[in-house]
């Protein structure tokens, strides 16, 4: 089973790029921008993290980011990445970027996009790895700093395919963004919110109603209404799933609580993804690997999270097309009669 899902093609749809920074590249980017850290070395920051809900998570993370000056650093950090989706087989990946962690220190939207955009550029073409971008919104930050940071992209909506909101789920939900993101719609800009991670089921409600959103990130806690699960398995309602990070953040004590499987009995689109690889102990294949070591899916299944995946992309057709075809060329030669 192990080498089963170490060979399975997998796609990404929810992997904060700042959440890839792992510390060796941290402490190389600290030194050559002459910022501090607070760890003396790679191992303290390993350390260190240790979470008990998303604000304590996130604090560390926005820390850690601070490294990030240059477009050479937003370049080497997303080309790390794709390294690492290279070794996993993640044949398509859909990132999201903060733009805000960045231009509140005085870095350019420009640098930060331009960085990332020119790595995920050289992934296609010299690791056949292809993507889109996402722009967040840092939902602890006002509306009228979302309006900022959407005039900021506007000179590149060519390289962005969406807008999505995460940060600090509870005190801040949905409503607070729905004018921001209906413009960004008007914009030609697919929408995505993190909802129901620790916050309630009525933020997914919130996110589908007032956001429109094509994904709900995480989207877990939809269990807590029986009624909302139907929906989204009636409508085939996407929702990207990140398993280490649910247990890392304490949203399920453990990964045999994790209800990934249930829902994806129960019908639902739901997708296996990394959040912030860095920080939660592992990329997708460590993701894939302890949800098989403790849940036990099928071959069957865990194809069907990459089918998924396809479906919830957004990609073209065609583009959908040819990774269902490298998806049922690998069933025809690791499936169930192998
Ligand atoms: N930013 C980075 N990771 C996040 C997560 N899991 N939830 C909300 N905001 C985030
Ligand atoms: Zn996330």
């Amino acid at each position: 089973m192990e080498v089963f899902v170490r060979r399975l093609p997998k796609v990404e749809l929810h992997l904060h790029i700042e959440g890839a920074l792992e510390p060796e590249l941290m402490f190389e980017m600290a030194e050559r921008n002459g910022i501090p850290l607070p760890y003396e070395t790679v191992e303290d920051a390993r350390k260190a993290y240790q979470f008990e809900d998303l604000q304590s998570f996130l604090d560390i993370y926005y820390q850690g980011a601070n490294v990030l000056v240059t477009e050479r650093d937003f370049f080497d950090l997303t080309w790390a990445y794709l390294l690492r989706c290279k070794a996993d087989n993640v044949i398509h990946t859909e990132i999201f970027f903060d733009p805000q962690t960045h231009t509140v220190r005085g870095i350019d939207f420009d640098t930060v996009i331009n960085g990332i955009y020119h790595a995920l550029r050289q992934g296609e073409k010299e690791l056949g790895i292809t993507s889109k971008l996402i722009l967040c919104f840092l939902r602890h930050l006002s509306e009228e700093e979302a309006f900022e940071t959407l005039s900021q992209a506007e000179p590149h909506l060519n390289r962005i395919v969406g807008v999505g909101l995460d940060s600090s789920e509870i005190g801040h939900p949905p409503a607070k963004f729905q004018r921001v993101f209906a413009k960004a719609m008007s914009m030609g800009l697919k929408t995505v919110a993190h909802a129901g991670e620790e916050g309630p089921a009525n933020n997914i409600w919130d996110a589908l109603s007032l956001l429109n959103v094509s994904r709900v990130d995480h989207g877990v806690q939809c269990t807590q209404d029986p009624i909302l699960v139907a929906e989204l398995a009636k409508t085939r309602m996407p929702l990207t799933v990140c398993p280490l990070s649910n247990v890392k953040l304490r949203v399920f004590d453990t990964m045999e609580d994790h209800n990934i499987l249930t829902l994806l009995d129960k019908g639902l689109c739901v997708t296996v993804n990394s959040d912030d690889p860095a920080f939660f102990g592992g990329y997708m294949t460590d993701n894939f690997l302890a949800l098989t070591h403790a849940l036990s899916p099928s071959k069957h299944q865990l194809v069907q999270l990459t089918k998924n995946a396809i479906e919830a992309s957004f990609i073209s057709d065609e583009e959908a097309r040819q990774l269902n075809a490298q998806l049922d060329d690998f069933w025809q030669n690791h499936g169930d009669g192998h």
